[in-house]
């Protein structure tokens, strides 16, 4: 049986790699719901039905955990999608956390997310309950996912948008800092030449390795499906390039208000 990946569009190919990287011979389903990024800007509500219905779709392929490789819908939804789901479910805040933690030399830590991810305050909460001593900045970066989506990641824009975004954590000294939406570090780059000093913690590839270790790969051909809500075509090209893999990826469309 296959792991579902699931994020509102690209950003978590970055879990997705890593987990394929770790447990090279499981199957693995990846939906992102093109058609409805961003989910950063939207009510709790919203972002429920959304992750309801992503995590639905995955669940009628036949998924025996699922991956939320989506820092929005992590910091929202986890436990409601917890309580309802019939399969383990690991979203990306408890392992970046402990990573961001563990990665610390001076006890200040950056979070960067989404509206919603910020607003919903969880990766202060869970850095707290790991280190009630440890500084926390958190800092909402809007702009960044369109940045992502729309294919401007390595362009000058991008840069001058992070450093803004990154100026409220390096004044405040942080030598850590949790990319808290899984579209961040796709703008890594950028983000070490605007603060070359500081450690960067990718929290897709910090949950991938979380769920790699609860579940030992029950065999698969290392098959990875992919399913968008939109159009195919932008996904497929730039989903290609940023795995930087050989293989055409043909993602197919779901219509995924039905789930
Ligand atoms: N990649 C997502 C996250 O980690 C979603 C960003 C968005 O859709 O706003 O938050």
């Amino acid at each position: 049986m296959p792991i579902g990946v699931f994020d509102s569009g690209l950003g978590g190919l970055c879990a997705l790699k890593e987990l394929h990287r770790i447990m090279p011979d499981t199957d693995l389903i990846y939906f992102g719901d093109t058609g409805r990024t961003p989910y950063g800007t939207r009510s709790p509500e919203t972002i429920m039905k959304y992750a309801g219905q992503d995590a639905r779709f995955l669940l009628s392929k036949n998924v025996s955990a699922i991956l939320i490789a989506c820092g929005t819908v992590s910091t929202v939804a986890l436990n409601a999608l917890k309580i309802s789901l019939p399969v383990p479910v690991c979203g990306v805040v408890s392992a970046a956390s402990r990573e961001a933690a563990a990665s610390t030399k001076n006890g200040k830590i950056g979070v960067m997310g989404t509206g919603a991810t910020i607003s919903s305050g969880v990766f202060e909460h869970e850095l707290k309950l790991i280190n009630s001593s440890l500084d926390v900045t958190s800092v909402a970066c809007p702009l960044l996912v369109p940045i992502v989506e729309y294919g401007f990641a390595d362009d000058e824009i991008a840069f001058l948008a992070v450093k803004r975004y990154l100026s409220q954590i390096t004044d405040a000294g942080a030598d850590t800092v949790i990319l808290g939406c899984t579209h961040f570090p796709i703008l890594r780059k950028m983000m070490e030449k605007a603060a070359p000093h500081i450690a960067f913690i990718d929290s897709g590839a910090a949950a991938a390795r979380e769920i790699a270790s609860a579940f030992s790969g029950k065999g698969g051909n290392g098959d990875i499906r992919y399913y968008v809500s939109d159009t195919p075509a932008n996904f497929n090209k730039t989903a290609k390039v940023f795995l930087g893999g050989e293989l055409e990826i043909k993602a197919e469309r779901v219509e995924i208000e039905k789930y």
